[in-house]
Formats: structure tokens, sequence, C-alpha cells
């Protein structure tokens, strides 16, 4: 039996570096313990963004993205990498977050190398093995490979028990990104995109997800086109995500349309408080459905199924799938009925208070090995 001591935690795109930054801060301050970090480079500018404004500088990067990246390469590319930091730094513990290829090929090697592997934001799951693709599945088989699951909500936990994960392995932390929006979120805040809403009202919008690419992501996008057309208050702005096949769709139906901004990928500090001033979102994100809970800004969920159903019963989330008139007829509701839209503005503490990093460096520098 031993303590922890070497850790090595490995990320490598944008959520995941939003919601381990806070947390490699945290564990950087142990005495106890050396934080090593390593990226995947799974994205490239994305990812540094974000690394840049946390401050955290990797210590390793595997510097894998190449451009039309597949499933199959991210996840062989980021299997040898990850072997060579395993056997480079020796650590006694590897902490993977979420759902990505990056963290399940890195959970693999680990697990292939015989080093105990510690899971943030353990136990999400959509009950699809298609939906998100291929995330369900990822994180499903880091559960198996994992020692330790740092699940962040009760209804997490459970979803653990359910695949046999022993109690005591499983630790009830809340989510990292609530760590994150307490650095990020600032009472003074000026920025371009909202003096484009200044005489209206901000609407963000993002929409990446694989499984969404094609005839989903058309109709999305013909959907918005709708909504700023028909609401003349209206004020979108539309991040988009460098994927260039999302992209391509976005500028197909949006480039030019009234009362849309498109922009590049927000700086992570200015997305978070772009995001908290805003009246709704619509998102096929993650992550950001955790930060429109947390923040208490009503958001239509571009999805057919959601691992965040906390959010959904709490009804700051609403599901809506990708159908065009279903999204317009959600927005409608949602836009103009204040009753319904002032029930679904409460902001809640249900994936933690901003202490989910201490809790997760307590519980490391205690554990016995
Ligand atoms: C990945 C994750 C997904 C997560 C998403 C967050 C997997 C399988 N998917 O999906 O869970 O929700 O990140 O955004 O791990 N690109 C750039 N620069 C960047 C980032 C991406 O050019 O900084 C382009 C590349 O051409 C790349 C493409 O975007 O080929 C897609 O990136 P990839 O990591 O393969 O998939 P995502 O859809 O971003
Ligand atoms: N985000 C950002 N800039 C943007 C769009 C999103 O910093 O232009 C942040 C967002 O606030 C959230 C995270 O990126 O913290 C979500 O990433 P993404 O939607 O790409 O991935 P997912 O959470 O779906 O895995």
């Amino acid at each position: 039996m031993k303590n922890i001591k070497n850790i090595l935690a490995v990320f490598g795109t944008r959520p995941e570096a939003i919601k381990m930054c806070p947390l490699v801060i945290e564990l950087k301050k142990r005495q106890s313990l050396s934080t090593v970090v390593c990226v995947s480079g799974q994205h490239r500018n994305m990812l540094d963004g974000v690394l840049y404004e946390f401050g955290v500088l990797p210590d390793d990067d595997m510097n894998i993205m190449r451009d039309g990246q597949t499933l199959f390469d991210i996840t062989t590319a980021v299997l040898g990498g990850a072997k060579d930091a395993i056997e480079r730094y020796r650590p006694d513990i590897v902490l993977v977050h979420g759902d990505t290829s990056t963290a399940f090929a890195v959970s693999l090697a680990a697990f292939y190398l015989r080093v105990p592997v510690a899971h943030i934001e353990a136990g999400l799951r959509s009950d699809n093995i298609s939906e998100p693709f291929p995330e369900e599945l990822n994180r499903r088989a880091i559960a198996l490979m994992a020692k330790y699951h740092f699940a962040p909500t009760d209804a997490a936990r459970q979803n653990l028990l359910r695949e046999g994960i022993a109690d005591r392995d499983i630790f009830v932390v809340g989510n990292t990104v609530t760590d994150a929006l307490k650095i990020t979120v600032k009472k003074d805040f000026s920025h371009p995109v909202l003096d484009f809403a200044r005489d209206g009202e901000l609407i963000f919008v993002t929409a990446h997800r694989r499984e969404n690419l094609g005839a989903n992501m058309d109709n999305i996008m013909i959907a918005l086109r709708r909504i700023a057309e028909q609401y003349e208050r209206v004020r979108m702005v539309i991040p988009m995500h460098k994927n260039p096949a999302v992209r391509d769709c976005v500028l197909r139906h949006l480039d030019g349309c009234g009362r849309v901004m498109l922009t590049e990928p927000l700086d992570v500090f200015d997305c978070h408080n772009i995001i908290a001033r805003s009246k709704i979102i619509l998102t096929d994100s993650g992550g950001i459905q955790e930060e429109a809970v947390s923040l208490g800004i009503p958001t239509l969920v571009l999805r057919s199924v959601t691992e965040r159903a906390e959010g959904e019963s709490l009804g700051t989330l609403r599901l809506v799938g990708c159908n065009e008139d279903r999204i317009v007829e959600s927005f409608a509701e949602l836009f103009t009925d204040e009753k319904k839209y002032k029930k679904a503005a409460r902001a809640a503490t249900l994936y933690g208070d901003g202490s989910t990093c201490r809790k997760i460096a307590d519980i490391l520098e205690n554990i016995t090995l």
C-alpha cells in the first residue's frame, strides 16, 4: 500500500482542457503531489488557447492533430503517445477526463501498462451507444478500465453502480466546470459580441457533434435562419467550431444573414462571460449544458438524448432534437412566454459549487494504491 505521489494528467481537446486546467492548478498547489501534464493535441488551436488563458504549460505534447483526422487516426496516435508518456514519467496514477477519444486511448494505454486510471467526470450516460458518437462508447469503456471514478452527481454514481463498479471506488464530487466558471466569469466584462447584442436579446448558439453532421446540421441551420428572420430583437451569436465540416455548413446557411454574428471560436474566458449574459442558448455541446444550468440560462439542446438529465428535470435544459419545426417552435415558446422563460432561468448548483477540484485533490492525497 502506498500513497499517490506522481500524477500524470493527459487531455487533448478544448472541453477537456477547460475542465482539467482548474484541477491541474489545484494539484500543483499540493506539496505531497507531483503533477505532470501531457496533452495529446487532438485539438490544436482550440486547446492551446485554453492552456494559455488558464496559464497551464504542458510538460509534454503528442501533437497528433491532422486535418480531416478520423477516429482511427486519433485513437492510434494517442495510444502510442500515451504509452511513451507513461513509460517516460512512470506515474502512480493517470488522470483522464470525460469521453473524448484522447481520454479513451490514454485509459487503454494505462490499462495495458497496468497503471491505475482516475476518471474525472465519470458516469455520464445517454444509454444510447450511437449518441453521442463515439463518446458514449468511450466513457463506458473508460469506466471498465479506470480504478477511481470521480462522478459529478449522484445520478452518475448510480449509472456506475448499475454497471458493477464498486461503491468504494466512486466519489461524487461535482463537476470541475463549476470551478472553471468561478475563475472565468467576471462582473465587469465588455466584448464586441455584447455591443452587437446591445439593442436586442443575445442568443448564443454552438453545434459540432459528429453524429449531427449532415442532414441534422442542415436542419439546425435552417431553423436558426428562420428564427433570426422572424424575431426583430434576436441577436444570434455563433462561434464556429474549427472542424471544416461544421464551418462549411454554418457558412452555407447563415453567411450574410441579418441579426446573426458568425465568429471564430471564442476564448474561453470571453465565452463563459458571454454565455452568462445570454438570454437563450441553443447547443449540442455537452459542457455548455452544465454551464447553462450553473448560470441559469434556458437552453434548447439540439440532440435527441442527453447525459445531463438532471438539468432537464430542473427545466433549464429542454431536449428539442434536430427537427427544424420543433426547434423553431420551442424557441418561440421560450422567447415569447415570459412565465415559461422565468421558470427555466434559475441557476442551480446541481453540478457543484466550485469546490470540485479541491475535493478531488484531497481524495488523491489520501487514497492508497
Ligand atoms: C472532439 C471530441 C468530442 C468533443 C469535441 C469538443 C472525440 C471523438 N470527439 O470532437 O467529444 O465534444 O472534440 O469540441 O474525441 N480542428 C482544428 N483545430 C482545432 C480543433 C479542431 O482545425 O483546434 C479541426 C480538425 O480539422 C479536426 C476537426 O476539427 O480534424 C475535428 O476535430 P476532432 O477532435 O476530430 O473532433 P471534434 O468533433 O472536435
Ligand atoms: N467554448 C469556448 N469557445 C467557444 C465555444 C465553446 O470556449 O467558442 C467552451 C464552452 O464554454 C464549454 C466548452 O467550450 O466550456 C464546450 O466545448 P465543446 O462544445 O466543443 O465540447 P463538448 O463539451 O460538447 O464536449
